[in-house]
């Protein structure tokens, strides 16, 4: 049923939405923009009239917003109860779903499917018919639902079920995990996941090799992807927004201060994650140290700086990583440090002005993840970086599929491969450098976030 107030014609529905509150001491409430790529390539959504996007209260300072009905406009904040939350997104999205995808699992012990999975499970339905039954109600007749992520994989069937008349997309900013890894899922599981996204008219990723390995469960497991449309539309940088926020003048003031810390005429290779396990901060330090272990021209003459935002901190494993991303930089810092050489500086506290910063200085980009949907990083630092640099790219990362000419490529496990390749971009020659910077800026804006969005939509829309 279509309800009398149902005016939205454009919805847009994820866990994390454009802005996260956080409750001063004070009692006021901060507004802060939300991370990953997710939110990046969804701002474009500001640009459509009687637009809604749909999200979930995510904290104290969230939940606090909601009841005082602080908010931004076109945003709607679902209090979801919280324990239903922490289950559904700490429990099966983060810790099942991420996993399973990212392929991170050390499997002689995990994962484990038992009784404790089965009520998070419930709960993950429960938080998805929530935000089924809140779009149900604030769509217009015939709206386009554009759905995003792993959270919300089983919204796009209910939805479907509630409104039939809705344009329903679902767009998966995650890799898509290969059939064998995927059916360690229990088979009702599995195929309640598919189902939930063959619920869509379109269901999307970033990258072929995501879309292709989707089918290829769907094939296996359903038998077909029935009447859904797979879409692959790949997501880029916003060149004008990030160019001109870069000069800002709190970035050239963290500029000036990142130049002093990392002293005068040193080569900078900068990564900047979150401490996420999937982005593979660890290793890259592991090449580091061998980088300086073997070859010892570069001591005093590079730097490693490497900002690892806190993510995901409700989960012990995010925590030991944390722990030991910041355990290996203090080793590393003290085996081969000197008086006025810090060979690595690493950065734990989120700072989007002091990351605009690194990318300006970085002679290097670092982007080496064990598996990821793109990657946006990637396609930032050479955006951004003053004097041109050199991309050390997994090939793992989705960004790989546009970027791979112009990188140095790794395999994200091999440690002493990466530390060649760490080598071999620090002594790129400039010309070849310019080149590859050149070019990695044009296919890094090849496809803006305002393009990404329109593109689904229009798709969306022109199935209809
Ligand atoms: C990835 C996911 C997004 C998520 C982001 C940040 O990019 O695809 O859905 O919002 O990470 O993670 P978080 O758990 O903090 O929302």
């Amino acid at each position: 049923m279509v309800s009398e107030h149902a005016a939205a014609q454009v919805l847009v529905a994820s866990n994390r939405g454009p802005v996260t509150y956080t409750l001063s001491e004070d009692g006021s409430l901060d507004a802060r923009r939300g991370g990953g790529g997710l939110v990046s390539g969804l701002s474009a959504i500001g640009s459509e009239a009687e637009a809604l996007w749909v999200c979930a209260a995510l904290g104290d300072g969230d939940r606090e917003a909601v009841r005082r009905g602080v908010g931004e406009p076109g945003v709607l904040m679902l209090d979801i109860d919280e324990a239903v939350h922490s289950d559904a997104y700490n429990g099966i999205a983060n810790s099942v779903l991420w996993f399973v995808h990212h392929m991170l699992y050390q499997t002689p012990l995990e994962p484990v499917f038992d009784k404790e999975f089965r009520r998070q499970w419930a709960s993950y339905e429960t938080y998805n018919r929530a935000f089924a039954e809140a779009l149900a109600a604030q769509a217009a007749e015939g709206a386009a639902v554009l759905v995003q992520d792993y959270h919300l994989a089983l919204v796009p069937g209910m939805l479907r079920e509630l409104r039939p008349d809705l344009r329903i997309g679902h767009f998966s900013h995650t890799p898509w995990a290969p059939v064998d890894y995927f059916r360690m899922l229990p088979d009702d599981i599995a195929e309640q996941l598919l189902r939930g996204l063959l619920g869509a008219d379109r269901t999307c990723f970033l990258t072929r090799r995501w879309a292709d390995a989707f089918v290829s469960c769907c094939t296996e497991l359903l038998g077909g992807t029935g009447g859904t449309a797979i879409g692959v539309h790949g997501l880029g940088a916003d060149a004008d927004f990030l160019r001109k926020r870069a000069h800002r003048p709190d970035v050239d003031e963290r500029l000036a201060a990142l130049r002093e810390q990392i002293g005068p005429g040193r080569k900078t290779i900068v990564r900047v994650d979150r401490t996420e396990l999937s982005k593979n901060i660890v290793r890259g330090l592991l090449a580091y140290r061998q980088l300086l272990e073997t070859r010892p021209e570069w001591r005093e003459r590079v730097v490693h700086v490497a900002f690892a935002y806190p993510s995901r901190q409700d989960l012990a494993v995010y925590r030991d990583y944390t722990v030991e991303v910041q355990r290996v930089a203090d080793e590393i810092n003290s085996a081969y440090g000197t008086e006025g050489w810090t060979p690595v500086v690493l950065h734990v506290k989120d700072d989007f002005a002091r990351s605009l910063a690194a990318y300006r200085l970085a002679d290097v980009a670092l982007v080496n993840p064990i598996r990821d949907g793109m990657n946006l990083v990637a396609k930032e630092i050479p955006l951004v970086s003053e004097a041109g640099c050199a991309l050390v790219l997994s090939r793992e990362a989705g960004a790989h599929e546009e970027l791979g000419e112009d990188a140095v490529t790794v395999n994200p496990y091999d440690v002493s491969g990466t530390a060649d390749a760490l080598h071999a971009a620090l002594t790129m020659p400039d010309d070849e450098r310019s080149r590859h910077t050149e070019r990695l800026a044009t296919a890094a804006t090849a496809l803006p976030p305002q393009k990404w969005f329109l593109d689904q939509l229009r798709a969306l829309r022109e199935g209809a």
